[in-house]
């Protein structure tokens, strides 16, 4: 399978129209750091078959730039999208608006966040005058997966925090999930989990199987959203285990067999400075910073 990062960046987006941060004046500056809401598209069997991991609201512009993801030569328009959600929130799922001119949007979800975009954003209320919509089942991990472009995907359980319109819903242990895929032409597994609350067991043991994790790099530091005030709550508190210190993902992700990658990045997080010093930390470590359009071949 080929994994192509379409956008790395949290909430807001690098720069986030409304700040002036140094993460946000040095994108503004130079260009080339910018990063887009994150998504990944996975491409199966045949580079003409793929789909979507969440859809924020650079979706468009992320399908124009990639060849791949554009329509095919013949005038004919793109039959269908498939995009499958770790969850409701709206940086990952703005972009379902945005889709509007599809003929068919097949939507792979687990429960409460299908609940969440049926019954709280009225989801099909709004794009069914405009195109037709199909929610699947995202199967737990160790159930039958379902199976899009040829790759099989299933759904590793890691948090119950709720998106903020939809604090007040039932708790659930799906309210986030990794994306885990699975590949059966070529044996390999990828995990995508750009919102990490906990170390839970279950992705413990799924991203010690996997050949490649992509990892919420939201913020480096648990104090980093209280020393900036962006928020009254630590990294942890948000629901991202910081990357650096006790606690941390980089201590516990050197450790893996598999190639892991930060994505998911705050306009806070200094790594969204190529000159930062912690660079140099998670290279010592043998892990890497996602950028905006990479290709992953697994
Ligand atoms: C998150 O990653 O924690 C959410 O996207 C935050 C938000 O946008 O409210
Ligand atoms: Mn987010
Ligand atoms: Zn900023």
């Amino acid at each position: 399978m080929l994994l192509l990062t379409l956008g790395t960046a949290a909430g807001g987006g690098v720069p986030q129209w409304n700040c002036a941060c140094p993460g946000c004046s040095g994108a503004r500056a130079h260009p080339g750091r910018r990063r887009s809401h994150d998504s990944l598209a996975v491409l199966g069997d045949g580079r003409s078959s793929w789909f979507l991991i969440n859809a924020g609201p650079d979706i468009a512009e992320h399908m124009e730039t990639h060849a791949e993801l554009r329509p095919g030569a013949g005038g004919e328009r793109t039959p269908v999208v498939r995009i499958l959600l770790t969850d409701a929130e709206l940086d990952h799922t703005l972009g379902l608006l945005r889709l509007r001119e599809a003929h068919h949007l097949e939507i792979f979800a687990t429960p409460p966040v299908r609940r969440a975009l049926r019954e709280r954003l009225g989801l099909d209320t709004v794009l069914t005058p405009y195109t037709t919509l199909t929610w699947h089942d995202l199967p737990p991990a160790g159930h039958t997966p379902a199976v899009a472009a040829g790759i099989e995907v299933s759904a590793v359980p890691l948090s119950t925090k709720r998106p903020r319109y939809a604090a007040d819903a039932v708790e659930h242990d799906s309210w986030v999930v990794a994306a885990r895929l699975h590949d059966p032409a070529t044996g390999t597994t990828a995990i995508y989990a750009p919102a990490l609350a906990a170390r839970t067991e279950e992705f413990t043991k799924e991203a010690a199987g996997a050949d490649c994790v992509l990892v919420d790099g939201t913020f480096w530091d648990d104090e980093e959203p209280r020393r900036l005030g962006i928020s009254a709550r630590t990294s942890t508190g948000m629901g991202h285990l910081p990357i650096d210190g006790p606690g941390g993902t980089a201590e516990w992700l050197a450790q893996l067999p598999a190639r892991c990658l930060y994505t998911h990045l705050n306009n806070t997080n200094p790594l969204v400075d190529p000159s930062a010093p912690q660079h140099g930390v998670l290279a010592g470590l043998g892990l890497e910073v996602a950028q905006d359009g990479m290709v992953i071949e697994l």
